[in-house]
């Protein structure tokens, strides 16, 4: 090592200790799709030098000098949310899992189990904790900014969905249901008169869902963050005014998947950036399966939200008879052991999932819809058959049918009938692979990758104390003033006026005019 590679050195080692900030990434709720993301800036602030206090139920597995997790587990066991989740229940409609009511409170609730967790509150009431900045995961709740408040930091929302109207309307405003849709409704623009009127609908359900459970809120979050607010001798501001102090969003959204809607300027899109760029190696088994199946593979998964185990036995067996006529071969994930499976058909209980879209011998994706799934097909171009269970699934696989590179099946006892019928054509029609391979060219052409714009803006919101300069102006004007209103009354009031006084005016004349005749 010569004198100018040894100052570089340790010029470099300077630098990335000056720049080291500690970030705390607040993902707590206990599902996988939602831990996949966490570990998504787990590992590229980690990459980036930073270091990483992550909040999580299910644990990130690499360890790393620089992160430390504090693991909230166990938090939905005995739930009864966690009942729902339920293949039967949902064919039979015994759940809506789209009321959104339900939803937020059950997330509220969720959200006050972890941090209240034993291990989360021993680490809230450490009061040598120091942070540079706070991202927190939105999730129908808007219970992680406490963490911002506890360690008066800046903080940055991370969205694991399309924008829709309510997340906006914390950094700007509500976008408008004329042509903007909700992330729950399967409708996509230009709407229809009924379509257009149910949106605003829509959005004005919310509001009050959230205005109905404002108390309750903001009981979960002095239960959550008190003590620790107490012990630091703070007083906790209002949920209503942290909730609205982030300084972004971070979104797992991308115009491929998306919708061409205006977005504020502190509203980052970064969809993808939990896919490692470097494709892990199958394991020998699925490598071989994947190599030697002459006419391409079908991979099938649902998703791990919900269990394999409530999905009806009938239902099971009618999937392995349709799989058993197709020439392609088939990867099924399911956690569980069937017997009597086809000869082309190969169950796994745990997939990866990238790994197998990655193959230039995957041809066909089949599956719920889930946003980290969508992603990866346009990742690496694979078309999709969509069979949405809940949530944002429906207008995901909606969005993936109006652009061409999906088919739509809903859950039923007649899926596995419907589905072989999508499976031959998107197969036959190579429309639908073509499709996907331009959206997939649309998706990977951006200025920077999904990871190194995450890292950029965290790193710029921290280095200019919150970002105010990207603040929107319209977070603060109310909506009398944007539709103005107060202008329309005064207008009102203004002409009013006029005809009163043109009234009287001419009441007084044709009063004088009269009086001259008499006289
Ligand atoms: C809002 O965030 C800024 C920093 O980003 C902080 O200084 C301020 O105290 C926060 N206000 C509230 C009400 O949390
Ligand atoms: C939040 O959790 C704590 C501790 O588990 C519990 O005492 C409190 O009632 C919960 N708050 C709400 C609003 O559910």
């Amino acid at each position: 090592m010569n004198k100018w590679t040894l100052i570089l050195l340790l010029l470099t080692i300077f630098f990335s200790h000056v720049c080291a900030y500690k970030i705390l990434v607040a993902f707590a709720y206990p599902g996988k799709s939602h831990s996949i993301l966490g570990e998504g800036y787990v590992r590229h602030l980690l990459d980036a030098g930073h270091e990483v206090t992550y909040l999580t139920a299910i644990p990130y597995k690499k360890s790393h000098p620089n992160l430390r997790q504090i693991v909230a587990e166990g938090v939905i066991d005995k739930f009864e949310f966690s009942k729902s989740l339920d293949f039967q229940k949902v064919i039979s409609n015994e759940v809506d899992l789209k009321d959104m009511y339900t939803m937020y409170r059950t997330m509220m609730i969720i959200a006050n189990r972890s941090i209240t967790h034993e291990n989360l509150q021993n680490f809230l009431l450490d009061t040598n904790e120091r942070f540079d900045l706070v991202v927190s995961e939105w999730l129908y709740h808007h219970m992680f900014s406490g963490f911002a408040a506890i360690y008066n930091c800046p903080y940055v929302w991370s969205s694991s969905m399309e924008p829709h109207p309510i997340v906006l309307s914390l950094i700007d405003e509500v976008g408008n249901p004329a042509y903007f849709p909700d992330h729950m409704s399967p409708v996509s623009p230009p709407f229809t008169f009924s379509e257009r009127i149910g949106e605003l609908w829509n959005v004005l359900y919310l509001y009050r869902v959230i205005w109905s459970l404002k108390d309750f809120e903001q009981q979960t979050y002095l239960d959550s963050f008190g003590p620790a607010a107490a012990k630091r001798g703070i007083t906790l501001p209002p949920l209503e005014e942290v909730k609205y102090n982030a300084s972004m969003i971070l979104g797992n959204s991308h115009i491929s998947s998306g919708e061409a809607q205006r977005l504020p300027i502190n509203y980052v899109p970064i969809a993808g950036y939990h896919i490692q760029d470097e494709v892990p190696p199958l394991p020998e088994n699925l490598q071989k399966v994947l190599d030697s199946a002459p006419h391409g593979v079908i991979y099938f998964s649902m998703g791990t939200m919900m269990k394999s185990s409530t999905m009806p036995m009938e239902l099971k067996r009618d999937f392995l008879k349709i799989f058993s006529q197709l020439k392609q071969t088939v990867i099924w994930k399911l956690e569980e052991e069937l017997t009597d499976i086809p000869k082309n058909v190969h169950m796994v209980q745990w997939a990866p999932q990238p790994s197998i879209l990655a193959h230039p011998n995957c041809k066909l994706f089949v599956t719920h819809g889930g946003l980290l799934s969508t992603t990866e097909t346009l990742h690496y171009g694979v078309p999709i058959i969509g069979i949405p269970l809940f949530a944002d699934q429906f207008i995901n696989v909606l969005r993936g049918v109006r652009k061409g590179f999906a088919l739509q099946v809903d859950l039923g006892y007649d899926t596995p009938a419907k589905l072989k019928v999508a499976i031959d054509e998107i197969l036959s029609n190579p429309k639908y692979a073509k499709k996907v391979k331009e959206l997939s060219y649309i998706y990977h052409r951006r200025e920077n990758k999904p990871g190194k714009t995450l890292v950029h803006w965290i790193e710029h919101v921290i280095e200019t104390n919150g970002a105010p300069h990207l603040r929107s102006p319209a977070l603060h004007v109310p909506l009398y003033q944007k539709l103005f209103l107060d202008l329309l009354a005064l207008i009102l009031l203004a002409v009013i006026v006029v005809v009163r006084m043109a009234k009287i005016l001419i009441g007084s004349l044709t009063k004088t005019e009269v009086k001259k005749k008499r006289s």
